[in-house]
């Protein structure tokens, strides 16, 4: 790990306690610890009888953030995948919590780091995987994909247009691309020198989701958060773009509804119940305030929802 300041500035930091932390003495999760910024907040809230649990997949987060002790709560830091952080639960014999926070994307930290290959602004090699011991670099993935996924991931993850076009280049570059340096070089060559800044971000996020199949992990929290939730517990989740936010505000809106059945069908065949309610019903946004201080927080998008009160232990079994 590189000596560098893991600062992170939390975003919408009231609204998340708010929103979150409902009792002092509860049982907390933050599963994306990051810088620490958000889970420090947190455990200024809680008292000793509290559980406070912070995880990221970034081992680097993880070693920060164990030897820089918050007072409070009982603390515990564990690196994992918030897909998994059921494991994480059992491993301490936690069968439900009262709030779970996902803050999700990179942190400052991340995309700072010389090493790491999140920023087109900086020339260090082309990795941008959150946990480097997992799965394959965005410059093996530019190696090793085809030249179709390669556009997929650019129209799907970066909006880039004319994706085709990009990935043909990308596949065609005559030098290898293991830099994020070599990279802007080949699609300079392709588009001029003029190649904008906000293309190279889209393109750089677009890998960055796929290489950590960010939806992915999105998807496998969504689908088993509520069965960890206390009854009232709450599910606060910041995304900060689109396809997440869609997802998130789907699953919310979805989490509501009682039964799924076909429009007409008398009898309910579902047998669903409620399990969410939401607090927000719009994406909560940061003031022009709080972006002037911080420029991240222009496209974060805050939706958070309470666990009905259904017995958990019936749905788990
Ligand atoms: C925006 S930062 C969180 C910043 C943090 N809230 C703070 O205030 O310092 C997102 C963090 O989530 C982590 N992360 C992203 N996807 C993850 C996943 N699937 N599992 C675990 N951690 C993940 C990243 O490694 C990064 O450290």
């Amino acid at each position: 790990m590189i000596n560098t300041d893991f600062y992170h500035e939390p975003v919408l930091r009231e609204e998340v306690l708010k929103l979150l932390v409902t009792t002092s003495s509860g049982v907390y999760v933050d599963c994306t610890l990051g810088g620490g910024g958000h889970f420090r907040m947190i455990a200024e809230k809680l008292d000793s009888n509290a559980t406070l649990i912070g995880i990221d997949r970034d081992p680097d987060s993880i070693r920060w953030n164990q030897t820089h002790k918050t007072h409070g709560p009982r603390s515990i830091i564990e690196q994992c995948r918030f897909s998994r952080f059921d494991s994480v639960l059992a491993k301490y014999r936690i069968n439900a919590v009262d709030g779970i926070l996902l803050d999700l994307g990179v942190s400052s930290f991340q995309i700072e780091n010389p090493y790491r290959g999140f920023s087109y602004m900086k020339d260090s090699a082309l990795d941008m995987r959150m946990n480097t011991d997992e799965g394959i670099s965005a410059s093996e993935l530019l190696k090793t994909e085809s030249q179709s996924a390669i556009a997929e991931i650019l129209e799907r993850f970066g909006e880039v247009q004319n994706a085709p076009r990009m990935a043909k280049t990308i596949k065609d570059c005559p030098f290898p691309l293991e830099t994020s340096a070599d990279l802007r070089e080949c699609l300079k060559r392709e588009y001029g020198p003029n190649l904008k800044i906000k293309v190279l971000a889209k393109v750089f996020q677009a890998l960055r989701i796929a290489v950590n199949d960010e939806l992915g992990e999105l998807k496998l929290f969504l689908d088993k958060v509520c069965k960890y939730l206390q009854p009232n517990g709450r599910v606060v989740i910041i995304a900060y773009h689109s396809l997440e936010d869609r997802m998130v505000k789907e699953f919310m809106r979805s989490s509501e509804q009682e039964c799924v059945c076909p429009a007409g069908q008398v009898v309910c065949t579902c047998h669903r119940h409620i399990l969410l309610k939401r607090i927000n019903k719009k994406a909560i946004k940061a003031s022009e305030n709080e972006i002037k201080k911080n420029p991240r927080a222009r496209s974060a998008r805050l939706r958070a929802a309470q666990r009905t009160q259904e017995v958990l232990n019936e749905e788990k079994s």
